[in-house]
């Protein structure tokens, strides 16, 4: 159930846009950052809101990367393998990641601690090669930078084995 704080960004939100449905990504983000991905409850929402097919929003979901239909990890490392971070490595670090957590290209480890994903250009090409872990940018990346990263996040959890 989308929560009354929800419900008053999304108010907040579509009053800013002159064409509602210009609001429908940034109304995604929220949706996701309370319940950690995009649930059918908010695309019906969001679509009822700025007046459009569900089939609309789930089109714009399915468009961005960033947006998640189903749950995914405490923290998304997604690994940029695009033109200038695969010029300087990025498929290689995207395989040190998977290898390190032990998952592929949109798997989440068991505990929901991470989850990884190969992604297109982060618009970091000059810090190549990148990734973001949720809205964080991480660049000029080698296995030792990113086997920092992925320990000190496990640090903060704990419970995470993987
Ligand atoms: S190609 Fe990787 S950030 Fe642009």
């Amino acid at each position: 159930m989308l929560s009354d704080a929800l419900k008053q960004k999304f108010d907040a939100v579509i009053a800013r846009y002159p064409v509602k449905r210009s609001a429908i990504v940034p109304l995604l983000m929220f949706a996701q950052d309370e319940a950690g991905h995009v649930t059918e409850e908010a695309i019906q929402e969001i679509a009822q809101r700025v007046g459009v097919r569900p089939i609309e929003v789930i089109e714009d979901i399915g468009y961005y990367s960033m947006l998640h239909r189903r749950p995914i990890g405490r923290y998304n490392l997604q690994v940029c393998t695009n033109i200038s971070c695969m010029l300087r490595g990025g498929g290689a670090i995207f395989e040190h990641c998977s290898k390190k957590l032990g998952i592929g290209h949109k798997q989440t480890t068991p505990d929901g601690t991470f989850s990884l994903e190969e992604v297109e250009c982060l618009g970091a090409c000059c810090g190549a090669p990148a990734m973001q872990v949720n809205y964080d940018y991480y660049e000029n990346l080698t296995p030792e930078t990113i086997d920092a990263l992925i320990d000190g996040l496990r640090k903060k959890n704990p419970a995470s084995e993987t």
